[in-house]
């Protein structure tokens, strides 16, 4: 084991067991120290769901980059396990980015971005990235001797040498596949992809997807996948420039919905959606279980945006891991049903209606609750849920039944910093009628509205005591409540 592998997994090992199980969220996986990043490959080895991360655990600050590692049975209850790779080769000195993991021949491969820093023909200082290989038995990771394995001069002419990252991996007809996020002479983002016989030696097949400037500049953080017989490309575009309320400015995250016809390898989509509405969401990756869900999971913090608590001693969560679906051409997220196996407590109330009081409900409180709220809101010109309240702060979502939207709003949340509170959504015109799924933890929201049809993602620092939840309405709405706490025991 190299020394920077040996010191990261001894520091870690120190530092996480010095941060109490109550600073950390409840059912949401944090970082084990210091901060962490996108979601890396994450998929089953030996049957178990494995999920690696970009990490620095020395600082609550991103620095250079190493793979953190944990696994779980459930996706809800997960297991720290030592850092898988430090940055410890010439190769990839300058950081140990994004990718993703395959299981073959009982031994589990991780390709990743090596990242390194040259000095040019001109003297300037540049950055170079490449891809690498690991492989290893699900604890330990021992990098390939040919690194890297996919290498500069197999970029499409014009293409940056400096944009050429975050390979996600997967098997298909019997071959391995990776695709790639690069930067083409436009200056804008493609999709590339490379294949494999044997993990070793790479081909260059073609380019997936161009962004020809369309969303955003660079596209970071590819995933490729079927979904109930369409083709899934999720891309990370950073420079996204707001679109009404589909897009927002800054590093978003979008589905792209399309054909693909694997024999030329051809894909054509046609629909551009944004994978989450809320304020903290990017780099999502997926993977499929063994009995073919697809699930999704996603880096629950913004990068121009950043919200965190540096004395909690770590920065960085992920969000529930959602099932994909598609319905109506949409694809659609619910969070992965084993999480109702942690669901004690239940409360639900019918027909209630709401004025314009604030109004509490027996039993409908607390902050790590699973509450399904569905609303009718007849004459309502607006109902407002609010969440982790005491005297002084709540959060509010707020649903406009004439615009059809939905708005989430931290402003009051208790932070004393001037960051973004609030976001609003588009919601699907049903009479007034609307469901939503609230899931709070500790440090989070997640608002899923009409089963799923789409997300909305923020991070919430209020302290622990605020949590109280009331409801009202301009003009006479009723809902029906649904709530339970979630219970996850260590
Ligand atoms: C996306 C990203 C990736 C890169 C990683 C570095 O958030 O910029 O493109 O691999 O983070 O930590």
């Amino acid at each position: 084991m190299s020394k920077a592998l040996e010191k990261a997994r001894e520091y870690e090992n120190k530092k996480t067991g010095s941060i109490p199980e109550n600073h950390r969220p409840v059912f949401h996986f944090s970082a084990p120290a210091g901060w962490l990043n996108d979601p890396n490959g994450f998929g089953d080895f030996m049957g178990e769901h494995h999920l690696f991360f970009q990490y620095n655990p020395y600082d609550v600050h991103w620095d250079t980059m190493h793979w953190g590692h944990a696994k779980s049975q459930d996706f809800i209850k997960w297991e720290y396990l030592p850092t898988a790779l430090a940055p410890d080769e010439d190769y990839d000195r300058k950081g140990v980015f994004s990718g993703g993991a395959v299981e073959k021949d009982g031994k589990h491969y991780l390709l990743y971005t090596g990242v390194r820093e040259i000095t040019d023909e001109t003297g300037k200082k540049v950055i170079r990235q490449e891809q690498c290989l690991a492989e290893g038995d699900g604890l330990d990771y021992r990098k390939a001797a040919c690194n890297p394995v996919i290498t500069a001069d197999m970029l499409p002419e014009g293409s940056s040498l400096e944009d050429f990252r975050d390979p996600k991996l997967w098997k298909e007809n019997g071959r391995f596949y990776t695709a790639v996020g690069s930067r083409p002479a436009d200056g804008s983002g493609q999709i590339l992809l490379y294949s494999s016989e044997d993990l070793h030696h790479w081909e260059f097949c073609t380019v997936l997807a161009r962004c020809q400037n369309q969303y955003g500049k660079m596209w970071e953080c590819p995933d490729f996948f079927p979904l109930d017989g369409k083709r899934i490309l999720i891309v990370s575009p950073q420079d996204m420039q707001a679109k009404d309320l589909e897009f927002h400015n800054g590093n978003g995250n979008i589905f792209l919905i399309g054909d693909y016809d694997k024999t030329s390898m051809d894909y054509r989509w046609d629909m551009a959606q944004s994978c989450d509405y809320g304020l903290d969401f990017y780099a999502a990756q997926t993977m499929e279980t063994e009995g073919g869900r697809r699930i999704m999971i996603g880096w629950m913090q913004s990068w121009d945006n950043h919200l965190f608590q540096p004395e909690l001693g770590w920065s960085g969560q992920f969000t529930i891991p959602r099932e994909l679906f598609i319905r109506d051409g949409r694809v659609c997220q619910n969070p992965v049903k084993e999480l109702e196996d942690y669901r004690v407590d239940p409360v639900e109330h019918k027909n209630v209606l709401l004025g314009k009081e604030l109004t509490a409900l027996p039993g409908v409180k607390g902050r790590c609750i699973d509450m399904t709220v569905e609303i009718e809101a007849g004459e309502s010109d607006a109902v407002e849920i609010r969440l982790a309240e005491n005297k002084d702060f709540y959060s509010s979502v707020l649903y406009n039944p004439r615009e059809n939207t939905v708005m989430f709003d931290r402003t009051y949340s208790g932070f004393c910093r001037d960051f973004i509170s609030s976001r609003t959504m588009k919601v699907r015109d049903r009479g007034g009628k609307l469901a939503l799924r609230i899931l709070l933890d500790r440090y989070s929201c997640e608002i899923f509205a009409n089963d799923g049809e789409q997300a909305m993602t923020s991070l919430l620092f209020s302290s622990g005591e605020c949590s109280g939840i009331r409801f009202r309405s301009k003009g006479k709405a009723s809902i029906s409540v649904s709530k339970y706490e979630i219970k996850v025991s260590r």
